[in-house]
């Protein structure tokens, strides 16, 4: 009797390890599966044996879920709205490897396409070379920082020549010798990359709080023999504001002039790029003026591609974008390769593509009015809240025109808030928002010493952004607001401090330096 029991159990062993396999290989559900009991993103092994397609996909959409929702970033300037056509031309576009233009030469005359296009949006003249190469001058990158560290190799190399000129040097002498670039402290993290890798020095300067732009005057005294060029943001990842590139344009010809340097340049427009030529009013900030060298843009932001996708245009290419241009031939034509990497799918050509195409300059430009609007309607709302008597913020951003359409703030220091913009933050995000707080400071690019943002105000305060994008409707906007009411009804409702450490939050408050939007 008990050799039948201990052969039965073997039997169901067996078949309960057969029916585990089964659901490891066949369509069943993962969550009775065993690899429901494990925790994959804890180890650091290629699995021994495959598993069930849907079982891999349910581990990737288990981990996304835990992310904030996108459609509620309003910290990032990354476009979250997609159509069906859209996502259909991204998958097309991932069996394409762009760096194969021999193979795929219509891929890559969508690029040049494109290229073409956004030169035309910035008013860059046809170069003399046009018939040769049936492109501006100009490539699709993966995002903006390849862009900028593009440009700022262009700069570098174009310098290098120049200086090496002047002085009667040997391009090898002028090697040891550390070139410049002038640049706002407001300056994105991608130039951080071209400072470190490419040993390029920053020169920065510090607007004023409640002041973002780039102060042209101070531009003036920053430029001397070395500096490669001048970059204008447009608008800063902060608060939206353009860099005045009309005012820095005067100051580059008269030093150029009065000195002999051949200082030029570029204008990082990696969200302005697709909003300010959509902007009525607005002084000439693109190739329109003279010192423009390049231009850079990310499609992925309010270039509304859903793909990651940056672009750049130079004015010429000689002794500019030739300085970063590999040679390929191509079904006997002739092209530049600009790009850091050669092999990348197609698919963020294909979707700017797509979404020119769709959208029209009409379409772009009742996107700018729409997100404008929204921003407004936010920035008068928050305006309005106040704490006994006193508004709960001070404002930060330009305001309602010739910016980009991002409301940017901080807590008011004079209604002595036991919280600060990260807690609120924090309680936003209970109402499924993601408001992001940041401090007015940053880590020097090449000693690492946190510095503050402007030159009047302390490192450590506090402020917060909203990027309004596309796809935040009116509603939506409201519901924001309304979230931020409520966010204060619990805030007012604790003392904070002692999270702070402050033994007194008034003796923080009593220090803090006071910020005004007084630009
Ligand atoms: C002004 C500016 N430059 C560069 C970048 C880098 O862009 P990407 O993420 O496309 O590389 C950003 C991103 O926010 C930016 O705001």
């Amino acid at each position: 009797m008990s050799t039948e029991i201990d052969s039965l159990k073997k039997e169901i062993d067996k078949l309960r390890a057969e029916l585990r396999d089964a659901t490891q290989h066949n369509d069943s559900s993962y969550y009775f599966s065993n690899e429901a009991l494990q925790n994959f993103n804890s180890t650091s092994h290629i699995p021994e044996r495959g598993m069930a397609a849907k079982t891999v996909k349910a581990i990737i959409e288990n981990n996304h879920v835990l992310d904030f929702n996108q459609k509620l970033n309003t910290s990032s300037y990354v476009n979250v709205s997609f159509e069906e056509e859209e996502e259909a031309v991204a998958m097309m576009g991932l069996r394409v490897n762009l760096a194969d233009q021999t193979v795929y030469p219509q891929s890559y005359k969508m690029h040049d396409t494109v290229v073409n296009m956004l030169a035309g949006l910035w008013h860059c003249p046809v170069p003399g070379d046009i018939d040769e190469y049936g492109v501006f001058p100009g490539a699709g990158t993966v995002g903006s920082t390849e862009a900028c560290l593009l440009s700022g190799l262009a700069l570098k190399f174009r310098w290098r020549q120049w200086y090496a000129k002047r002085h009667d040097l040997s391009e090898e002498d002028v090697r040891g010798i550390r070139p410049n670039m002038v640049i706002s402290s407001c300056y994105q993290a991608a130039w951080e990359k071209l400072f470190k890798y490419m040993d390029i020095e920053p020169k920065l300067i510090h607007p004023a709080a409640g002041c973002f732009p780039e102060d042209a005057e101070r531009v003036r005294d920053a430029i001397d023999e070395n500096t490669i060029g001048v970059v204008c943001i447009l608008g800063n990842h902060y608060g939206g504001q353009y860099d005045p590139v009309w005012d820095v344009d005067k100051v580059v010809r008269e030093v150029n002039d009065a000195k002999g340097y051949q200082v030029g340049i570029h204008v990082d427009a990696a969200s302005g790029g697709f909003i300010a030529p959509f902007q009525e009013g607005l002084p000439a900030w693109d190739f329109r003026l003279d010192n423009v060298l390049s231009i850079s843009t990310s499609g992925h932001k309010y270039g509304e591609s859903c793909c990651g996708t940056g672009w750049v245009v130079w004015r010429d290419r000689e002794d500019l974008s030739e300085h970063v241009a590999i040679s390929v031939t191509y079904l006997g034509g002739k092209a530049d390769s600009y790009t850091l990497n050669f092999s990348r799918p197609a698919s963020g050509v294909y979707v700017q593509y797509y979404k020119l195409l769709r959208y029209g300059m009409s379409g772009y430009q009742q996107c700018c009015d729409n997100m404008m609007s929204n921003a407004k309607f936010l920035r008068d709302g928050l305006a309005a809240m106040q704490s006994e008597g006193k508004p709960r913020f001070v404002m930060l951003d330009h305001g309602d025109e010739h910016c980009l359409p991002v409301v940017t703030a901080m807590l008011n220091p004079e209604c002595n808030f036991s919280y600060d913009d990260i807690d609120l933050q924090h309680v936003l995000s209970q109402h499924h928002w993601y408001v992001s707080g940041y401090k007015m400071g940053f880590n020097h690019p090449l000693t690492e010493e946190t510095i503050a943002l402007f030159h009047d105000a302390d490192a450590d305060q506090t402020m917060f952004r909203i990027v309004v994008k596309s796809n935040l409707t009116r509603d939506m906007a409201q519901h924001l607001l309304d979230s931020f009411g409520e966010a204060f009804a619990f805030l007012d409702a604790v003392d904070f401090s002692k999270l702070h450490d402050f033994d007194s939050v008034q003796l923080r408050h009593k220090d803090q330096r006071t910020i005004s939007n007084h630009c």
